[in-house]
């Protein structure tokens, strides 16, 4: 029998919509939600990431604001214009776009944004926050895993889940995330010894590897829920995941394609991470200002 697909594109279009109407209600009753983007460099990768997620931004009626530096810009001018983000009234989220030139510290570029603006969930405050359960901003794409679940109904509670990748950006808060939600969670790499033995025995399965077709059928449980994170350009130019699609969507129970899989929700999740974020400046003006209650 042939897994349900499950569409990131027709749940993250469901989402847009809802959104749309939390920008409107902003935008008529206070103030436009606003995104800054800084890229630097011109990594193709990101260009075209930072170039999807304005376009999201626009057709959802967020403002957005992209500043693209050259790849040799200095750690410097990089955390100016965040101090100047930071302070900035008119934007509630910022991101920088990952990876950074090497000669930038990028564990210092990103702890140098206000948390309350860190709308991709990587500040080390957030990170911390997320092993309690506290953040105030979930990383987009574990977080887009974990919606796109939860629109399946599939159970976490008891479930064996097996990530494998170990980012900062998707495999480890991934774990975090599916640990909060009662799943008993495994974290591997590529290089995990007998990888498939581990696979085998999950009910979900995180690919987040970075390599194409890296998952077989033979290597999971019939009717497991297979999530793929992975986007690997092969040699005649297609786009794939770390899984071999063809094989394993004839055993596994829910599968995610790619594309259309969890990269439209990534966007949608820095979208909703936008928002939250203006909408927690506006309930903070309107109470007049973060220092009324100390004075
Ligand atoms: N590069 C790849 N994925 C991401 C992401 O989710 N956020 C940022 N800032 N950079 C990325």
């Amino acid at each position: 029998m042939s897994a349900t697909i499950i569409s990131g594109s027709l749940i993250a279009s469901k989402f847009r919509e809802e959104l749309k109407q939390r920008v409107k209600i902003l935008s008529e009753t206070w103030m436009q939600p606003g995104l800054a983007v800084i890229l630097a460099g011109d990594n193709p990768a990101s260009c075209v990431y930072v170039r999807n997620k304005a376009k999201t931004c626009e057709e959802l009626g967020i403002r957005s604001e992209i500043f693209n530096f050259p790849g040799d810009i200095s750690q410097k001018t990089l955390l100016q214009q965040i101090q100047d983000l930071n302070v900035n009234p008119e934007i509630h989220g910022i991101l920088v776009q990952l990876p950074l030139p090497g000669h930038i510290r990028i564990d210092e570029v990103i702890a140098a944004i206000a948390i309350g603006k860190d709308v991709d969930g990587f500040h080390p405050c957030n990170v911390g926050a997320l092993v309690t359960g506290h953040a105030l901003f979930h990383p987009c794409t574990p977080f887009g895993v974990m919606k796109m679940l939860a629109e399946y109904d599939i159970p976490l509670q008891g479930q064996h889940a097996v990530i494998i990748g170990r980012s900062n950006i998707v495999g480890k808060p991934m774990a975090l995330m599916l640990l909060e939600k009662g799943a008993t969670v495994t974290v591997c790499t590529s290089r995990t010894r007998d990888l498939a033995n581990h696979t085998r025995n999950a009910d979900i399965v995180v690919m987040a590897a970075g390599k194409a077709n890296l998952l077989t059928s033979d290597m999971i449980r019939t009717g497991a829920t297979v999530i793929d994170v992975g986007i690997n350009r092969l040699p005649d130019g297609r786009l794939c995941g770390d899984v071999e699609f063809s094989g394993v969507k004839e055993k596994a129970g829910y599968i995610t394609p790619v594309p259309g899989g969890v990269g439209p929700m990534t966007i949608v999740m820095l979208m909703n991470n936008t928002i939250e974020a203006a909408e927690r400046a506006k309930a903070v003006a309107l109470a007049g200002g973060w220092h009324s209650s100390v004075q």
